[in-house]
């Protein structure tokens, strides 16, 4: 797979983090890095909705590092942030129906989590923090196409989670001038 290539410089020289790379868009990211030779790969995962299946490939990848750890524990968050050039964030409680359910849980790995990771890879000085954002926060506002500027209110504490990532992010540009995409 990833036969197009969507990068311009040599990927071999960055070390790059993937949160939440056991999962479905996680280890998509960790198959096309490991297919164009990133210098290294980091995957910090609990393994709550991410198989472990999902990486096994790449642990034979001479520069493959598995985190198996929760980024509700912001130690964690620092030890798989060092040295890494590029976040890509990725782990998240990503059921709106379990948010319903257990809205605690959601907001504990979606912000908690959230801003954990945003603040150690602030303190790691990462040249950019690219994190899932969601189309969960354009609310109930109908208007199509979506554009950015035009959201409405909330329809779940999923949603509350990830507009409250967007705040972060841009807070976190504004008063630490990190470079962050959601
Ligand atoms: N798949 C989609 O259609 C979609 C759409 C919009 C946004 N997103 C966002 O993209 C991101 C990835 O989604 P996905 O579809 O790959 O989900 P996924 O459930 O397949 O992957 C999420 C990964 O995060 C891990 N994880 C969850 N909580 C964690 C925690 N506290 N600590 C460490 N790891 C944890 C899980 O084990 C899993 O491997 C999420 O932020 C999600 O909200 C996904």
């Amino acid at each position: 797979m990833y036969e197009k290539q969507y990068h311009e410089e040599d990927l071999n020289q960055y070390s790059f983090l993937v949160t939440g790379g056991a999962g479905f868009i996680g280890s998509n990211i960790v198959e096309y890095l490991a297919k164009y030779n990133a210098r290294k790969i980091t995957v910090i995962d609990n393994l709550s909705s991410g198989p472990i299946e999902n990486i096994k490939p790449f642990m034979n990848f001479k520069n493959f590092e598995f985190i198996n750890a929760d980024i509700k524990d912001y130690n964690s968050c620092l030890k798989a942030c060092k040295n890494a050039d590029f976040v890509f964030h990725e782990a998240a409680l990503c059921s709106v129906p379990r948010s319903v359910q257990n809205p605690v849980a959601t907001n504990e790995s979606n912000v908690d989590g959230f801003i954990n990771m945003l603040f150690a890879a602030k303190e790691s000085k990462v040249k950019r923090f690219i994190y899932a954002s969601s189309s969960s926060v354009y609310g109930d506002n109908k208007t199509l196409p979506k554009k950015e500027e035009i959201t409405g209110n909330p329809l779940s504490p999923y949603a509350v989670s990830k507009i409250a990532n967007e705040l972060y992010a841009g807070v976190f540009r504004k008063i630490y001038e990190m470079n962050i995409i959601g």
